[in-house]
Formats: structure tokens, sequence, C-alpha cells
């Protein structure tokens, strides 16, 4: 069976670190050694020791680069890549007047195909390797998705979104159709290679009661599938669901009447959240993304990380393309670290990176195979350079800790820095183009 090993600086998360001093919760190896085979790692640690045992492996040497587990991505819109920098609209606005005309694009099959190439190679050329994606309402637009990750082997999860109401024909379903176009996906994808299936109520706006029903009984039915959607995002938004729900106590419990809460879900925004709803996502360990281009490219508010880890929910932190406006990580991590700086909180690079590989593995279940360097692990990974622009190399002069190394990475990185990409130990095409 081939064999790669890879020489570079290792760094991966045992835990999230608790502080700047927290570095017990990291993996460091100065001059480390990373053995692939089969799509696996099967070794990681010192380079000469792990030379010593694998004398034939074809070597790979990225020094004096750092090597991650690949990032992941909580959050992101398949048929929205289009859709990136689109004028001055808040959401229920935006999703009208761009983004609903963009995903009925995807209603034509060979449209969607045309696209999911092109998707996943902006995901890898900024070193992401695991995502939780929503696709449109067209189950065309899941099976295109699927085909392109699973010719890649990626570890994906996706859905088709459910959407039966307040939105126009061109991406409406019903609920019964969202329910039988899901159902026929998860038999089709759900578990196949590295793939996994998202049910996706596209958020309780354009969700009749119906249609959130069908999607709490599918959840029944597959319990190990993933759950997501929208909530609390916008003031206009939280107003139109009161108006819609009037029975329902409040946004989360349109969710929650409908059996959609649990490990499985992930919440996309909750900035806006009653202290109730923050108490019952927690007590029913669903986990709350939080999109930082997104909620300050709309003008959708601020995310309260302490606020929320503080109650005990898990959070993670993802792009949103494309209410989002960049496909990096990093740059996701610099803005999320000036989003939370409004609320006068510090985002250490420590917790950045962890948040960015395992701690979003773990929002997703996936901890036990992606995000670690360690054997077993899934060899999805991501090379980082903190010298790839000028601009870098004169700040890195002045860097002496790797604390330093990696917020330059966060703050100054994004595309730049992504030197490879691995996925199932494959390195992947990042050049530019
Ligand atoms: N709420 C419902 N749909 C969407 C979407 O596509 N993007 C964002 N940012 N919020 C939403
Ligand atoms: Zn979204």
């Amino acid at each position: 069976m081939a064999e790669r090993l890879l020489r570079g600086r290792l760094l991966s998360f045992r835990r999230r670190p608790e502080g700047p001093e927290d570095a017990g919760a990291l993996d460091y190896e100065a001059d480390g050694g990373l053995l692939l085979r089969g799509g696996r790692i099967a070794a990681a640690g010192d380079f000469a020791a792990v030379r010593s045992a694998a004398p034939e492996a074809e070597v790979i040497d990225h020094r004096p680069h750092l090597i991650l587990p690949g990032f992941v991505d909580p959050h992101i819109h398949f048929p929205q890549l289009q859709v990136v920098a689109s004028w001055g609209a808040e959401l229920l606005d935006w999703l009208e007047r761009y983004t609903f005309p963009a995903e009925a694009a995807f209603a034509d099959p060979a449209h969607a195909r045309a696209m999911a190439g092109p998707f996943l190679d902006r995901l890898v050329e900024h070193g992401t390797t695991t995502a939780a994606v929503y696709c449109s309402a067209h189950a065309a637009s899941a099976e295109a998705l699927f085909q392109e990750a699973a010719r890649r082997d990626m570890r994906l999860v996706a859905g088709k979104v459910m959407m039966d109401r307040n939105c126009p024909e061109g991406v409406r379903d019903t609920a019964q159709a969202a329910y039988d176009d899901s159902a026929a996906l998860i038999a089709r994808w759900h578990g196949r290679g590295r793939l996994g299936y998202a049910i996706s109520p596209r958020f309780s706006v354009t969700s009749s009661a119906e249609q959130l029903a069908a999607a709490g009984a599918l959840a029944a039915e597959h319990p190990g599938c993933h759950r997501q959607t929208h909530i609390a995002e916008n003031h206009a938004e939280i107003a139109a669901v009161a108006r819609l729900f009037p029975e329902a106590r409040d946004y989360l419990d349109t969710y929650d009447r409908a059996g959609l809460l649990g490990p499985q879900m992930l919440f996309g925004h909750c900035l806006h959240l009653s202290a109730r709803e923050v108490a019952r996502i927690a007590e029913s360990e669903s986990r709350a993304v939080f999109c930082p281009t997104s909620n300050l490219f709309l003008g959708s508010g601020l995310f309260d990380r302490q606020g929320l880890q503080g109650a005990g929910v898990t959070t993670a932190i993802a792009t949103d393309i494309g209410g989002g406006t960049s496909w990096s990580m990093l740059d996701t991590l610099a803005e999320g670290y000036k989003a939370l700086a409004l609320r006068g909180e510090r985002l250490h690079p420590f917790e950045a990176f962890h948040w960015a590989t395992r701690g979003n593995a773990e929002a997703m279940g996936l901890a036990d195979r992606i995000g670690r360097l360690a054997p077993d692990y899934e060899a999805d990974l991501v090379v980082l350079d903190a010298r790839a622009t000028p601009a870098m190399r004169l700040r890195m002069d002045r860097a002496e800790t790797l604390a330093e190394e990696l917020f330059v990475l966060q703050v100054m990185g994004g595309r730049d820095a992504v030197a490879a990409t691995y996925v199932a130990g494959r390195p992947q095409d990042t050049a530019r183009g």
C-alpha cells in the first residue's frame, strides 16, 4: 500500500485550550513526521522515529511549514458560490434579491454538476477538508455535490434545503416532496464512503409547521443524520417567525416542537436568543454556529460566545458562504476575533485554531475521525506557511513564539497561507487558477 511520510512542524489539539498558558492542550512536534497510509494517519511523532519505522515511504518535506488537521467548516451554502459580495441588503431582502434567484438555477442538474467541482475546489484551496453544506431545494443539487465529494473521497455532510412557503416557486418544495426527496438522498448517500446527510429545513420563515414536522420525522427515523437550520440571525426574521407561529413560545420552540433538537443539530447564527432559548439549546446539546463574516456583512449582530459557552452550549465557527464573505477559515477566525473584540473578548490563537479544527469536529460529532494528528485519524490535512507574503514575512521577523505565528496566520494568512491540502492522504491541487 502506498505510503507517504510528511515532514514538518506538527500541530493539533487534544482538547480546547483554556487560555494562552494551556500548552497541555496542544500536541506540537518541532521536527515531526506524519505517516499516511490508506487514507489515514498510520503514525505521528518525531520524524526520525517515524522514519525508522517506515524506511521505504516516500518523504514529502514541508519544513518549515506547520501541518495541522484540515479545517472544518460547519455552515456553508453550495448554491451560494455566486452570491458572495452581493450589495446593500439585510437578511430577508438579501435572500429575496440575490439568494433565491441564484439557488433557483440549481433546478437544472447540469448547472448543479457544473458547480460541484468548483465548490469543492474552493474548500480545499482554502485548507478546508470537511464541511456541513446546505444544497438548494432541488434533490439534483445534493446529488451533484455528493457525487463529486464521493469521487474525491471527502468527508462531507450535506442536505437539500426544505422550504415550502414564503419563497418563489422555483425554490419551493412541499412538506411531502421534501420528506420524500430527503429520504431518498439519505438512502442513497448517508454513510456511503465518508459522506453523511444533514436534514436541512432552511428556517422557520420558509418551512411550515407541517414541513418542520416532516423534518422531525426524518430525524427520528434517521438518528445518525445531522440536522442543520438557521435561528435568531436578524430581528425582522425573528418577528416574522413570531407572526407565522403564534402558538410557539419562541423561535427555538418552532424547532423543538418538531423534535429537531439534539447533538446532531447545528444551529446557524444564534445571535439574538432569549435566556430560555440558550438554556434549552444547552440542555438539548444542540450546537451554536458562529458565522462572523456573514454576521458583520449582513449587519446581523454579534455572537455571544462567552454567554453561550458559559451556559454550556457547544459552539462552532463557520464561513456561511455566501452571506459570509470569505471561503477561508483563517479569515473567518480573523473576523471572529474582531467581532468578539466588540464584546470585550480576545480570542486567543490556540483557542482559534482548536475551534476551526478539533472544536468544529467535536461540534459535528466527528472528533473520533478528524481534527487530530494521531494514529487512525483520517489523513485530512492543511499545511500552513506563515511567511507566504512579503507583508507576512515582515511581521514574522518579529514573531518569536508559536502563538504569535498562529496569530499572524489567523489575521493575515487567508488563502495565501495554505501551502498544501491533503484529503484522505492525497495532496490536492491548490494552485491559484
Ligand atoms: N437564513 C435562512 N437562509 C439563510 C441563508 O441562506 N443565509 C443566511 N445567512 N441566513 C439564512
Ligand atoms: Zn446559512
